[in-house]
């Protein structure tokens, strides 16, 4: 199970403003009830606004500062045995997200549960322990270079010290599921080939060690209909014969809604949608409607 608890995330954007003068400082501490950097209240501004007021104000409040606020203050359950696609315009703070599951970014505040314990803060080493129980597919396929296809599917197996007869039957089966089974492929160089091909060797790496946990990071843009269909497939095996914790962030709306048990919409720093797609489908929301229906225009704007 990965759990967010109010997690907020921010990023300093590349042309910072100067620090606030202190009057400015002070005006905001005035009008925005804002105490300092640890984004607490003087006084609730009542239940039903406060959520939306103390995210303006948020906003604004990092903004002066040279910060862009990714995720506000976002709490969410992923289900064991479950695929949870995460779905969102770009830049809207998908990879950011799996990169916090990952412990590879940390959050300004709010605690990041796997499997019950919090990865916040935690020391380096004890977080590479999380990571051993967890699967990346990242967004471009991130393989290491110098190694061939077959060394890089069999990597996490060799960190495990497992014998070299078995990761060989590993890497050949795992590559064989992504549909490259050639055994010309698996001596290649990642930069032999193609962006399609890397991106399965990403998946077939990813589930060759066995993980509980997996994170996919956009896994099927950029490959045909046939080969998308293969990877969506071979996500749905792993959860259902392996009763892997699957999150899988998207933008092909048919295989979200027919491979996930549930759907997280992403959009503005905060969760606008979270259930299993039929009622995601029905959302009342603008946002989620415009974001199926692919419009162009509504309340989804283009930076
Ligand atoms: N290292 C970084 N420094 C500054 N801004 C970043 C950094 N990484 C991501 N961002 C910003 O964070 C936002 C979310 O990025 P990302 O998580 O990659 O979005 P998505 O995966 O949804 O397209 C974007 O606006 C991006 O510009
Ligand atoms: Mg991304």
């Amino acid at each position: 199970m990965i759990e967010f608890r109010n997690v907020t995330y921010s990023v300093q954007t590349a042309n910072a403003p100067a620090e606030p003068s202190a009057q400015e400082t002070k005006n905001e501490d005035t009008q925005e009830d804002v105490i300092k950097p640890g984004m607490l209240w003087k006084r609730s501004p009542g239940p039903r606004l406060h959520h939306k007021i103390a995210a303006s104000a948020r906003r604004r409040f990092l903004r002066k500062r040279g910060r862009n606020l990714i995720l506000d203050d976002v709490s969410f359950v992923i289900p064991e045995r479950s695929i949870s696609c995460i779905m969102g315009v770009s830049g809207t703070g998908k990879t950011t997200l799996l990169r916090l599951m990952a412990g590879l970014l940390q959050p300004d505040s709010g605690e990041i549960l796997i499997d019950g314990q919090n990865i916040v803060g935690l020391p380096e080493r004890e977080m590479n322990e999380v990571r051993r129980s967890m699967g990346f597919v990242f967004q471009y396929g991130a393989l290491f270079d110098s190694l061939t296809v077959g060394e890089n599917v069999g990597f996490g197996l060799e960190q495990m010290g497992r014998p070299k007869s078995e990761i060989a039957d590993i890497v050949n089966a795992r590559l064989k599921d992504v549909g490259l089974p050639d055994e010309g492929v698996r001596n290649k160089l990642p930069s032999e080939i193609s962006g399609g091909m890397r991106k399965r060797v990403a998946m077939a790496r990813a589930l060759a060690t066995s993980p509980k946990i997996l994170l996919y990071d956009e896994p099927t843009s950029g490959l045909d209909p046939v080969m998308a269909r293969v990877i969506d497939d071979l996500v749905v095996k792993s959860r259902d014969q392996s009763g892997t914790t699957n999150v899988v962030v998207s933008h092909h709306l048919p295989s979200i809604l027919r491979i996930s048990d549930r759907v997280l919409m992403l959009h503005d720093a905060h969760l606008e949608a979270e259930g299993p797609p039929d009622e995601v489908k029905k959302s009342g929301s603008e946002v989620v409607r415009q974001f199926l229906e692919g419009r162009a225009d509504g309340p989804i704007t283009v930076a």
